[in-house]
């Protein structure tokens, strides 16, 4: 297997949409447009690829993805991880975001956050811990920002500061009852 930056291979970004799009369906247009956004300063789409000895990267079936959000300071925020369906459950899921681990800190970074509706015990596995008290409607959009405010006094070795206030009772949680944790790993 090999792992590259989807913006050193632009001939890669329909066959990393489609992969996206199965998993997340929208519309192809919007898709393309922010794949085609990685870049070295973040965001970066991160490709996991099956190389065949003989193969050029841009012939390789595209099996996986990551994107790479950079937060406050030394913290990267991940998003849309996806392993193709048919390769899932042989590891290739750990396998890549421990390829993830170790290319971020070469690059210096020490934490890494992530939100999940339902892949919790995944994470968990990889040796995430859920950040108690912040979870909200896997609708919200302002989740990021507001907790970068609240996560910046924050213990950042042991995720243990008090949860904040309970919700007030007004708190929609969506019609699909979904609902984001907030997880995280220092590396
Ligand atoms: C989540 C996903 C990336 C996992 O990839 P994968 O290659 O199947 O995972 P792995 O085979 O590397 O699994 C690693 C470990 O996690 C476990 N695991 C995998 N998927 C799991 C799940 N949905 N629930 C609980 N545990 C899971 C495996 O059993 C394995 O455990 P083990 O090491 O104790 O044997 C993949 O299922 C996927 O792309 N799902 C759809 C997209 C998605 O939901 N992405 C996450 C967005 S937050």
């Amino acid at each position: 297997m090999k792992i590259v930056k989807l913006h050193e291979y632009p001939n890669l970004v329909s066959k990393c949409c489609s992969i996206l799009n199965t998993e997340w369906p929208r519309s192809e247009a919007a898709r393309m447009q922010s794949l085609e956004k990685s870049n070295d300063n973040f965001p970066i789409s991160l490709l996991l690829l099956q190389d065949r000895d003989g193969n050029s990267i841009d012939s390789c079936d595209v099996v996986g993805h990551v994107k790479l959000n950079r937060e406050l300071g030394d913290i990267i925020f991940i998003e849309s991880l996806v392993i193709r369906p048919e390769f899932r459950n042989r590891g290739l899921g750990r396998y890549f975001m421990d390829q993830v681990e170790k290319f971020l800190e070469t690059l210096g970074f020490r934490e890494i956050r992530l939100t999940t509706t339902d892949k919790v015990e995944f994470y968990q596995k990889l040796g995430y811990k859920i950040v108690p008290g912040q979870v909200v409607p896997a609708s919200s959009r302002s989740f990021k920002i507001s907790l970068n405010h609240e996560q910046e006094n924050r213990d950042q070795t042991t995720f243990s500061s008090p949860a904040p206030p309970p919700l007030p009772p007004s708190v929609s949680f969506g019609s699909s009852g979904f609902i984001k944790t907030l997880m995280a790993k220092h590396i």
